[in-house]
């Protein structure tokens, strides 16, 4: 599910592509039928649906409609990869351990939006993306893995932006990779990797296969 451009998606279906992992995407979703997103799925053939909220529609009932949507895919996994819009608490339990969101600032730290401006207002020395299952609890759910770049002197938020997107672009598949392998999982929220529960995100520096 995506809300814009959609590079993170991007990222994905080149490792669905290469089978650097062994995952299809079966349906991209969009809140916005402009998201450049949905474009980048019906062109290689992937069903691309625009499922914006109507006016007046509540958030349960627009949960109730993506549920419906979903259903005949019978995905194993919701991918959220840069999906704008606050999800229903239903929807959101509905896919409790399956369903994974991409987030860019090193959580707990700087949930919510203009995560980037934020990072830099506050002086940090470092910055990056966290990948981490859903929970009711906005940008709250367990982290699974992080990359980290600097914050380099002379950084806006675009240029900011632009070196933790790349990270994201690695570690987004890399996490899709690991569950679709059956390597990871969340049952009672808490993540286990290779049978191992992650008490903490680990921090990708390259040597995580
Ligand atoms: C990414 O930076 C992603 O982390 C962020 O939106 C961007 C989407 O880029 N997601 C959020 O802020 C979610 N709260 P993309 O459309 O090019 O993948």
């Amino acid at each position: 599910m995506a809300s814009g451009g959609g590079s993170n998606l991007g990222a994905i279906l080149d490792a669905c592509r290469s089978g650097r992992i062994s995952a299809e995407v079966v349906v991209v979703i969009s809140d916005k039928a402009a998201a450049r997103a949905l474009t980048r799925a019906s062109d290689v053939g992937i069903p691309a649906l625009p499922i914006p909220p109507e006016a007046g529609e509540t958030r349960e009932s627009h949960g109730e409609r993506l549920l419906a949507a979903l259903g005949p895919f019978d995905a194993d996994l919701v991918v959220l990869a840069g999906y704008m819009r606050i999800l229903s608490t239903a929807f959101v339990q509905r896919l409790s351990g399956r369903m994974v969101n991409i987030h860019p600032s090193l959580l707990p730290r700087h949930k919510g939006l203009h995560t980037h401006r934020r990072a830099l207002e506050a002086g940090e020395p470092e910055h990056g993306c966290t990948v981490h299952y859903v929970t009711p609890e906005l940008d709250g759910g367990p982290a699974v893995l992080q990359a980290k770049v600097p914050v380099l002197p002379g950084d806006d938020e675009t240029a900011l932006a632009a070196r933790v997107l790349a990270r994201e672009h690695v570690i987004y598949p890399k996490v899709i990779g690991w569950i679709a392998a059956g390597r990871l999982r969340c049952p009672d929220g808490v993540p286990m990797l290779d049978g191992r529960p992650l008490t903490a995100p680990l921090i990708d520096d390259g040597s995580l296969a």
